[in-house]
């Protein structure tokens, strides 16, 4: 079923800083959100989360680092439970075995704390716990940019490989238009608030009608880039 939500709007200390927005995802859609730092990226997509959960639809998020998915005090096998009963999923051990193989990390000992992981396992271990019980939606705000490139862009790899098969669409929030460009087919951008553009990927990447677009794409060296 389509993920649609119309007049998505934000305001903070008497300042608009979402101006009403419309958002419609289809079903195993890739999407990016990409404009500049400060242009409400993040903010769009926390008011649609919560307008999508309003509706009851299943939307998983992964921040942009670990540290704010994971408890330091916590072991993983504790942070894995929390994310099953969360959906209120019993314990499956099938279930965490293909998603760790899906994301790679099977070696992982889940007696330990995240900082017994590394960086790389930590945010594929998040990316696994968000994939628990299938989401709707998956919204990862700039997933992969405290991982160095190489990991940055085998994680991405594997993301792509298990949506692949399956119907859960991806918004992918980021200023990094090589990121967006090898993972999505559609991309919106944003600027002071507002969406300015909405596209197919190569056509905003090769013909960009606003300036917000056209910056993006002049500063950037996006073809070479890894991931
Ligand atoms: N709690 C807040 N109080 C006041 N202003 C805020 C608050 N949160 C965000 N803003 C402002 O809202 C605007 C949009 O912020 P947002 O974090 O959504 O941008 P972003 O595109 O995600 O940026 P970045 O790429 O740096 O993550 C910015 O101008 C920011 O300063
Ligand atoms: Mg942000």
């Amino acid at each position: 079923m389509t993920l649609q939500v119309t007049g998505l709007s934000a305001t903070r200390s008497g300042r608009p800083i979402l101006h009403p927005t419309n958002v419609k995802i289809e079903p195993g859609e890739r999407v990016g959100l990409v404009g500049s730092s400060g242009s409400g990226k993040s903010t769009l997509g926390h008011a649609l989360i919560d307008a999508l959960r309003t509706q009851g639809r299943h939307v998983a998020h992964v921040p942009q680092s670990p540290d704010e998915a994971l408890d330091p005090l916590r072991s993983m096998a504790f942070h894995w439970r929390e994310a099953e009963s969360a959906r209120d999923l019993p314990a499956d051990t099938a279930r965490r075995r293909d998603l760790f193989a899906a994301l790679r990390i099977e070696g992982g000992d889940l007696r330990k704390r995240p900082w017994g992981w590394s960086r790389g396992m930590q945010q594929r271990f998040v990316i696994a716990m968000a994939l628990i019980g299938t989401p709707d939606l998956l919204v990862m705000d700039e997933p992969t940019s405290a991982l160095d490139p190489v990991v940055a862009a085998g994680t991405m790899d594997l993301l792509d490989t298990y949506l692949a098969t399956r119907q859960t669409a991806l918004l992918l929030i980021t200023h990094d238009l090589g990121l967006a460009a090898k993972r999505v087919q559609r991309l919106l951008v944003m600027e002071g608030g507002r969406l300015v553009e909405d596209a197919a990927t190569m056509q905003v990447l090769s013909a960009p009608q606003t300036p917000a677009a056209r910056a993006l794409c002049a500063h950037r060296n996006w073809l070479e880039l890894p991931c």
